[in-house]
């Protein structure tokens, strides 16, 4: 029988197990390991109740190779699927080596004391795992992941160079609470307060944090302020799309949240510069998520839609041959809060994150996307990927756009 190692009992890890749950003949025997482990034995507790699969839970410490590798030679997983924070990266690659287990994750790995992500750590494994015979996949979650994805097969089916990419992220969603974040309070603020980022004409671009926006008519969730933010498939798809002329990110906010983040960045609250504090070292950034709503709490409470897809504008081609016409089309997705509370008890924002994590797996699963090597998602075939995105509960749609963003 197989066996699957999920890591993380947060958010997102509760969506990833319940998918897996759900196709458990491809899973075999689930673990789900994390470092408390009554937020891990909870969340077999309610895939027993909703699938009748029993998930087997562990304590462990992700940060420590040597406990991480006698776990996964005991258990004896296919793929370890890393679902814990992007700290976590490099010491679960090096334990997958060293036990020799597929690895995939969500989120690149970013050094705890230097808000910045790039990919040349988690690149820098390239050859450790080809030698080794193992396939680590790269960010499979929604952005990143889906989105690549979509690029991909756009670049396979339809265009036969794209030009532009805006990646674009609604969340259209209302929990009702003054502020709060939608993952990882300390993730999701790091990302957002970092200077914006974009690729143009071969060179990196720098503006301060969300001072460029404009608004979007987005299908199904209307017309919305998105905010340019740098975020990491930039990296690896203006690397790997061939010919791209310019790819951004672009993210809906609330005009209550930017007002919130704004006072909390003011005052001090998001750094991650350690301060005194009767006596102790805090970092403010860790202090203001121990008071800001555990965004698993916002699942019974979120209502409305998300969208997010790439506005992918390119050379048209028919049959493999190239047409000279130049067209923009929108590829996406949009999901209901409510309808994934129902089935996985989380909102749509782990559910984007944690069902692209599942069928990433699924790929390595079957062999489709075994490869030796460090891939990013958009490096492998999408097909499969795509065909599943439709079976396991984040249906993509397509339109055919006459006007692209804003330069
Ligand atoms: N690509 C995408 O679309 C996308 C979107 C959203 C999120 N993400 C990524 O998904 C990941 C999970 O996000 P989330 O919102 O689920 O975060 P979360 O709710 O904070 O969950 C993280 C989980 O990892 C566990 N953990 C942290 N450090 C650990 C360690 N050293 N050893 C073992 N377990 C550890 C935590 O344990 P405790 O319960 O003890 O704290 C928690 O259960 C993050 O990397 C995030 O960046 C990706």
């Amino acid at each position: 029988m197989e066996r699957t190692v999920i890591i993380g009992a947060g958010g997102v890890g509760n969506v990833v197990a319940h998918k897996c749950a759900q196709d458990a003949a491809t899973f075999g025997e689930i673990w789900l390991a994390s470092r408390t482990l009554a937020k891990a034995d909870a969340i077999a507790a309610d895939i027993l109740a909703a699938t009748g699969v029993t998930v087997k839970t562990a304590a462990l410490d992700a940060d420590n190779v040597a406990e991480v590798v006698a776990f996964l030679k005991e258990v004896k997983p296919k793929v370890l699927l890393n679902i814990a924070l992007p700290y976590q990266d490099l010491t679960l690659m090096d334990a997958c080596l060293e036990a020799g287990v597929h690895y995939l994750d969500t989120a690149n790995y970013e050094p705890l004391d230097d808000p910045h992500f790039e990919y040349k750590y988690q690149w820098a494994y390239q050859d450790r795992f080809r030698d080794a015979g193992l396939t680590a996949i790269l960010g499979s979650g929604f952005d990143p992941g889906v989105t690549n994805a979509y690029c991909a097969y756009a670049l396979k089916h339809w265009f036969s160079e794209i030009k532009t990419v805006d990646i674009l992220d609604a969340n259209a969603g209302d929990h009702g609470l003054p502020f709060a974040t939608n993952f990882n309070p300390e993730i999701n603020i790091r990302e957002i307060t970092a200077p914006g980022r974009y690729w143009e004409n071969g060179e990196w671009k720098i503006v301060p944090a969300l001072s460029i926006s404009q608004d979007y008519d987005f299908p199904e969730v209307g017309t919305k302020r998105i905010y340019l933010l740098h975020h990491e498939e930039l990296e690896s798809l203006a690397q790997n799309l061939p010919g791209l002329e310019r790819i951004r990110f672009w993210m809906t906010f609330s005009e209550n949240y930017i007002k919130h983040l704004t006072v909390l960045e003011n005052v001090g609250m998001t750094s991650i510069e350690p301060v005194e504090y009767e006596g102790q070292q805090i970092i403010p950034l860790q202090f203001l998520k121990t008071l800001l709503p555990d965004p698993t709490s916002l699942g019974p409470l979120t209502k409305g839609k998300t969208c997010i897809g790439c506005l992918i504008t390119g050379t048209l081609k028919d049959a493999g041959e190239e047409t000279g016409k130049i067209a923009t089309k929108f590829i996406y997705n949009v999901c209901d809060h409510q309808a994934c509370y129902q089935e996985v008890k989380s909102q749509a924002i782990s559910y984007t994150a944690g069902v692209p994590a599942m069928i990433g797996a699924r790929q390595l699963m079957s062999g489709a996307w075994l490869r030796p090597g460090v891939w990013n998602v958009e490096q492998l075939d999408p097909d499969s990927f795509m065909d599943d995105l439709n079976a396991w509960g984040l249906p993509w749609h397509v339109l055919d756009v006459s006007q692209s963003l804003l330069p």
